[in-house]
């Protein structure tokens, strides 16, 4: 993205024009905020008119959001801890030759005297994210996870030292002010000098505007001003996972840390770009679904206060009208807003936005989010699928990805797990107390939601969350249960209130859960049906019912539970009775759902990780493992008995998860008898995975040549490598070179209902999706419905020729046991039915929308079978 130029009062109008179409609109604030742009950029906070509260408010962006709020018209960051930023997203220092001026009160929290106590306070400018290296595309919201040593900072310590420059200049601070007050202003000027500028600190009492000391530094490159400019409490490195002193720092002064308030922040100058639709909330985004005529909304909510409005409403757009379809109550821990509306008519595209009165001291602002249910796509011949996940946000907001996954306009998007890391906007992860343990959630999932806004608010997405999601580097959930010894023997980390946050967040907008009574602790569930555009989906949560392998199976040869390298370790030995894949419940639901074809001509599961263990090396070049219990060929048992439900449905299976592009086709009893998956490409890889089949003795000892065909996995199932793309051994250093090569990338899924076909596609990280060729190699991957269960008939019954049912639903059933051999709909009305035994059989052929149904039993088995049938339904 390029950067932002100064925006002229005319052209702001016409953003602003521009803007009401979809994001964001503050409606009474626009006249104010158009001469605010006219005025060269001149900027002020107005926490004097704020309510208290945790956000700060639209035009900033807290690190990290738990330790700041708003307090009795300040701002106040309320944790004596390094680093502590407030940055102000809608102005950023330019390239362009000009002066910025900046002005700020600060005090210690609670009152007392600025010199009584540690710390230090000030501005910083030049804030660059990750991409500072990349100047074409810098981007406001990158900077908002600065990198390393990025920024010029201002400031003045406990002690009086005034500096200007680096980190390491605090220590070299000559000029000292007398902080014998509670009290301090202080004033920037920053004006050319040359080809270079100036910078000019000067402090004063904030009461008495008594001046107390000027310090100014030369020689000051435009490079070392330009990003994003922000508040800093307590000037100092934080390590990276939070906590911890950092090392390395020899130059770095440390004034030790204090609890600081700001207020009246005064930006201005004609260095500065502007642009007043940087902002983000207070209704942050939305997610929606539609299915079975049942249409479910949530709106994403910033931490507001008591005094704040507790509601949003959502209207929906008929004729020319706003008509108010609901207001409901945000979720106190969740600050989400969940609307759900019944008797959807899904044949129409309905424009919808919602609402929220956003409250200052004396002034109400309403505040609106815009976007569209679209028009359910069955009739649309081909649904296309994202599938999105793993996202490190290495080059936050991945604008470029974004962009293509526009222009390729998914009809649904499902993002399967990992939607951040805990390294994710720096400080590490805050686990407790509660609620700042939730805030710091927040801020992660608000990474992801800003990332994908402008595509969720239009069309359905679902949000499965993944190990990271919930804090945990592997996850087997133990049916919601707590942990209690290693993260390997199973159970959550976090407390379920935190949990039922992540839950609520990501999937209160999926169709109502299956089973609607939480597991153990009270741990919610969302996995559940989906039917839209023609397609059926099963939503699974794979690691929720998990078991723990640690303490069931042998003791693993590393210090790892999950972690195996010795090759004569035999999978049979870790295939235990007992032992949980996706729980008793979530196997009822599918074994439900493969029998509900309503509003469905084809079938699909959709879950975190895929039903294999297919990677041979994890995390480097040499981290061969013979086995990894997290991956999902384990538990063996149950894993089958789910393959050969999901395969009666001829489903396919979406996943992410596994940093390694991939197609497989599973097997459970012989290659290619059940289904095939798709492993997505992350969305910037941060752990790399390969597959190396040569590299591991049991996937060699198939004989299969090449890394393509057929294998056994890490636990001895059977599985054929359809397609993958290993990335390099040694990736490159910088961060956009390294994203690219390390095999980040968009996939996507297509079903393509008239064909019976599904077509996989997966592009490198900066290919254009819309100009041909330039998926990886492999790809696209062309799949015919049958082959998802491509099991190896042995007899067949009469060919049935039908009529009554254009699409006939086609169910086989063993007549001795009642059981459902499969299930198919079908294209035509003929179809010879084949089976996988002898015997007799009963043959269901239905229409699932109007019902209607005929049986035919005692159908006998016959190998070379040419007799004929007519079903009249
Ligand atoms: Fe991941």
């Amino acid at each position: 993205m390029k950067s932002p130029r100064k925006v002229t009062r005319r052209k702001f109008i016409a953003h602003s024009a521009a803007a009401t179409a979809g994001t964001v609109v503050a409606v009474k604030v626009l006249p104010q905020l158009a001469q605010a742009a006219d005025a060269t950029a001149a900027f002020k906070s107005k926490w004097q008119e704020s309510l208290d509260r945790v956000w700060i408010g639209p035009e900033y962006w807290a690190n990290p959001m738990q330790d700041w709020q708003v307090k009795n018209g300040r701002v106040e960051c309320v944790k004596a801890a390094m680093d502590r930023q407030l940055h102000l997203l809608t102005r950023q220092v330019g390239p362009q030759r000009g002066t910025i001026e900046m002005s700020v009160k600060i005090g210690r929290v609670g009152g007392g005297k600025l010199k009584a106590g540690k710390g230090s306070f000030g501005l910083r400018l030049g804030i660059l994210g990750t991409l500072k290296d990349y100047p074409e595309r810098h981007d406001f919201r990158n900077n908002l996870w600065p990198a390393p040593n990025s920024g010029f900072h201002i400031g003045v310590n406990s002690e009086g030292g005034m500096f200007t420059g680096s980190l390491g200049s605090a220590a070299n601070s000559r000029v000292l002010v007398d902080l014998d007050r509670e009290a301090v202003e202080l004033s920037v000027q920053v004006v050319p000098d040359g080809d270079a500028y100036k910078v000019k600190l000067t402090v004063f009492d904030a009461a008495t505007r008594k001046q107390l000391g000027q310090s100014e530094v030369d020689k000051i490159s435009s490079n070392q001003l330009n990003g994003n400019i922000a508040l800093i409490s307590n000037f100092g490195s934080v390590a990276a996972r939070g906590g911890g002193k950092a090392k390395g720092k020899a130059a770095e002064a440390s004034f030790g840390t204090g609890e600081f308030w700001f207020s009246d922040w005064q930006v201005s100058g004609t260095k500065l770009t502007v642009n007043e639709s940087q902002t983000f909330g207070p209704i942050l985004f939305s997610q929606y679904t539609l299915s079975k005529g049942v249409m479910k909304l949530t709106a994403q909510m910033p931490p507001i206060g008591a005094d704040d409005s507790q509601t949003v409403r959502l209207q929906f757009k008929q004729g020319n009208a706003w008509k108010t379809a609901g207001e409901e109550t945000i979720h106190p821990e969740a600050r989400t807003v969940t609307f759900r509306i019944e008797n959807w008519d899904g044949n129409k595209e309905v424009p919808y936005r919602l609402q929220y009165v956003f409250k200052t001291r004396g002034r109400d602002t309403l505040h609106q989010w815009a976007g569209l249910i679209r028009k359910d796509p069955k009739d649309k011949p081909v649904l296309t699928v994202g599938d999105v996940s793993c996202n490190i946000h290495a080059i936050f907001p991945n604008t470029e990805l974004v962009g293509n996954m526009a222009k390729l306009d998914p009809d649904l998007l499902a993002f399967v797990g990992d939607q951040f890391y805990e390294s994710c906007g720096g400080y590490g992860v805050q686990r407790a107390p509660l609620e700042p343990a939730i805030i710091d959630y927040l801020r992660k999932w608000y990474f992801h939601g800003w990332t994908w806004r402008e595509l969720t608010k239009d069309r359905p997405s679902i949000s499965l969350p993944d190990d990271h999601d919930v804090y945990q580097g592997n996850l087997w959930g133990e049916a919601g249960d707590g942990r209690k010894t290693t993260q390997e023997a199973g159970g959550y980390d976090m407390e379920a209130t935190w949990v039922n946050v992540v839950h609520r967040t990501q999937a209160s907008h999926h169709p109502d859960p299956y089973d609607p009574t939480p597991c153990k602790r009270g741990t919610t569930n969302y996995y559940g049906p989906l039917t839209y555009g023609g397609v059926s989906f099963a939503v699974l949560a794979d690691r929720q019912y998990k078991s723990g392998p640690e303490g069931k199976v042998p003791k693993t040869d590393t210090s790892r539970g999950d972690h195996v390298l010795g090759l004569n370790f035999d999978p049979k030995t870790a295939d235990l009775p007992g032992l949980q894949l996706l729980g008793d419940k979530q196997m009822q639901f599918l074994r439900d759902w493969v029998t509900d074809w309503k509003d469905a001509e084809m079938k699909s599961i959709i879950s975190q990780t895929i039903f294999t263990a297919m990677a041979t090396t994890h995390g480097g070049p040499d981290g061969e493992l013979r086995a990894d219990y997290d991956a999902n060929g384990w538990p063996q048992t149950p894993r089958n008995e789910a393959l050969a439900i999901i395969r009666k449905a001829f489903a396919f299976h979406i996943a992410g998860d596994q940093h390694l592009p991939a197609v497989v086709h599973y097997g459970v009893d012989t290659h290619k008898d059940a289904g095939l998956a798709f492993a997505g490409p992350a969305v910037n890889v941060g752990y790399p995975r390969w597959w190396r089949p040569a590299k591991t003795g049991r996937n060699a000892k198939t004989g299969t040549k090449g890394e393509l065909g057929d294998f056994l996995d890490h636990f001895d199932n059977p599985m054929t490598v359809r397609a993958f793309v290993n990335g390099p051994d040694q990736p490159p250093k910088p961060v956009m070179e390294q994203v690219v090569a390390k095999t980040s990338g968009l996939g996507v899924v297509r079903f393509d209902k008239k064909k019976r076909k599904i077509t996989i596609d997966c592009w490198p990280y900066t290919t254009d999706p819309t100009k041909p060729g330039g998926q990886f190699p492999g790809w696209p991957v062309v799949v015919d419905v049958t082959e998802n269960y491509a099991r190896k008939a042995t007899a067949h019954l009469p060919t049935l020729d039908i009529e009554g049912v254009k699409q006939p639903l086609v169910e086989v059933f063993e007549e001795k046991t009642g059981e459902l051999v499969y299930a198919l709909r079908l294209q035509s009305t003929k179809f010879q039915p084949h089976v996988f035994a002898n015997g007799s059989y009963t043959v269901k052929v239905s229409d699932p929308e109007s019902g209607k149904s005929k049986q035919v039993k005692g159908l006998a088995a016959a190998s070379g079978n040419k007799e004929k049938l007519k079903v009249k339904v």
